[in-house]
């Protein structure tokens, strides 16, 4: 049987990762394709409890190197024993955050810089990476209002300045051109229709392509 895809999904807060995780998932099981969706941090039990010591509490909570430590142990957990032999099964998974996550918000937002989150992803899991990524672009402040309006008792990151958003917007997207064969940046601009066509057809190209 062939291997399921990974596919990751990322960008700024309410860039609509979750609504498109959704859709693209139903997307993809009408073309006939068997697809969970996780997330990140957590999606496994221990990833989870770390989760929760992660999205709660004061925004200055954790310095960003044991931040670092923490999602990548979350990771290994998760890669470990959900991602992995749901791919081995020929299962899709869509996964919404992952580590360009991590590189993002503490390599570039908490300004740790790039080399300790790259070692930290070779020792942690051996520098597995996604097949597709898609990075979701939105104006720093459309997200916040989006991520606001829709609540939720995990605000943390909503907390921060709006420079640390301006960074890690930038920080997606460099990390976009370091890394152009696996990693798309999609306008999050309009309707969440509008977004899913131009999503979804990058997924679709890149499947029949070979590219996944
Ligand atoms: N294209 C869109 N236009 C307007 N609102 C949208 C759009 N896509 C999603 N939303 C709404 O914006 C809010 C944030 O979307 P969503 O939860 O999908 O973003 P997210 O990237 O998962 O956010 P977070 O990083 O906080 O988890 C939700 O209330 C959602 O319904
Ligand atoms: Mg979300």
């Amino acid at each position: 049987m062939a291997r399921g895809l990974f596919i990751t999904l990322e960008g700024g807060e309410g860039s609509g990762k979750s609504t498109q995780s959704k859709r693209l998932q139903a997307r993809l099981e009408a073309e006939g394709q068997s697809v969970i969706i996780t997330r990140e941090p957590g999606g496994s039990p221990g990833a989870e409890a770390i989760r929760s010591l992660l999205v709660t509490g004061a925004a200055d909570r954790w310095d960003g190197m044991t931040e670092a430590f923490l999602l990548f142990a979350a990771r290994r957990d998760h890669v470990e024993r959900i991602i992995k032999p749901a791919l081995d099964r020929g299962t899709t998974v869509i996964c919404d955050r992952f580590t360009d996550s991590t590189m993002a918000y503490q390599g570039y937002g908490h300004n740790l810089g790039r080399e300790p989150v790259e070692q930290l992803n070779r020792i942690a899991l051996n520098d597995f990476k996604p097949d597709i990524t898609l990075i979701l672009d939105l104006a720093v402040e459309v997200g916040l209002k989006r991520a606001v309006s829709r609540g939720g008792d995990e605000l943390r990151y909503e907390d921060m300045d709006v420079a640390f958003h301006h960074r890690l917007r930038e920080g997606f997207i460099d990390i976009a051109k370091r890394d152009p064969n696996r990693c798309h940046v999609i306008d999050a601009t309009g309707s969440e229709d509008e977004v899913s066509n131009r999503l979804q057809g990058v997924v679709l190209t890149a499947v029949k392509s070979g590219n996944g």
